[in-house]
């Protein structure tokens, strides 16, 4: 079984599923620890509110109220590369694409896509550990385990089922490791943004800064076990993306952080 068949076969909870289809604030997080890319800008951050706000756009009270739940699990993150950082620059990476002529006709259903990002990543937030076992969930099935964590928040909540339904598949197919094509224009989106994201400088020193610290005795091994990875690593810059305009913003980031990674890897 590979790995996406292993994600799918977790899909019961989806009941009869129907798709349906700045002034950017960057904060000083985002320029703190990359003193290796000088060269390369920060990566635009936001909160939800500021996104909505700027873009006028509305969201259901419930909604708000669980993205917020969703975005207190990476406020408190165990894991260093998907703390609210990352959703930060994630509200920023979508101010961008939301602000882009070439995204204009889009029909997105904003419900869903803001709680799809707000709950993205809140599974691996809360179990991630620093040890081979929670590492392979982490990269092999984390579509599945996030999925079933935030569907059971959402049914907690009240949601109803096309609503579960929606942001669930959103939240199960945003992993690179999802083989199948995307079927929703704000899996789509999520993929985008999220996989953007793996290209953001701050991205890429988070993980060098963590690996590097001594007081990481298995971060050093890591280290160590990622070196001949390298050009696995590097080769995530071929990801295809849906959009035009997030396949153009990895092309333009592409150069300075290929010079980052393989600094940090040599
Ligand atoms: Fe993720
Ligand atoms: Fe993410």
């Amino acid at each position: 079984m590979n790995n996406a068949d292993s994600e799918k076969k977790d899909q019961d909870w989806l009941v009869n599923p129907t798709f349906q289809s700045t002034s950017q604030v960057v904060r000083e997080t985002a320029s703190r620890n990359h003193e290796s890319s000088e060269s390369i800008d920060p990566s635009p951050h936001m909160t939800l509110d500021e996104f909505l706000a700027k873009n006028n756009i509305q969201i259901d009270s419930s909604v708000k109220e669980f993205c917020e739940k969703g975005s207190q699990f990476l406020r408190n993150s165990k894991d260093p590369t998907h703390s609210i950082d990352h959703l930060e620059r994630l509200w920023g990476n979508l101010d961008k694409f939301h602000m882009d002529a070439e995204n204009e006709g889009l029909q997105i259903d904003w419900n869903t896509l803001t709680a799809a990002i707000s709950w993205h990543d809140a599974w691996r937030a809360s179990y991630f550990k620093l040890s081979p076992i929670s590492l392979y969930k982490s990269q092999f099935q984390e579509g599945s385990h996030a999925a079933n964590f935030s569907s059971s928040a959402m049914k907690e909540a009240g949601f109803d089922v096309a609503s579960i339904n929606k942001v669930v598949y959103c939240i199960l197919t945003h992993p690179s490791t999802w083989k199948d094509d995307r079927k929703t224009v704000e899996s789509r989106i999520l993929n985008d943004i999220d996989e953007l994201d793996s290209w953001s400088p701050e991205r890429i020193s988070g993980i060098a800064n963590y690996l590097s610290n001594p007081k990481h005795v298995l971060g050093k091994l890591a280290l160590t076990l990622l070196k001949p990875a390298r050009n696995v690593i590097l080769s995530k810059g071929s990801h295809t993306y849906y959009f035009a305009s997030t396949q153009k913003e990895a092309q333009d980031r592409y150069p300075a952080l290929e010079k980052q990674v393989k600094q940090f890897f040599s």
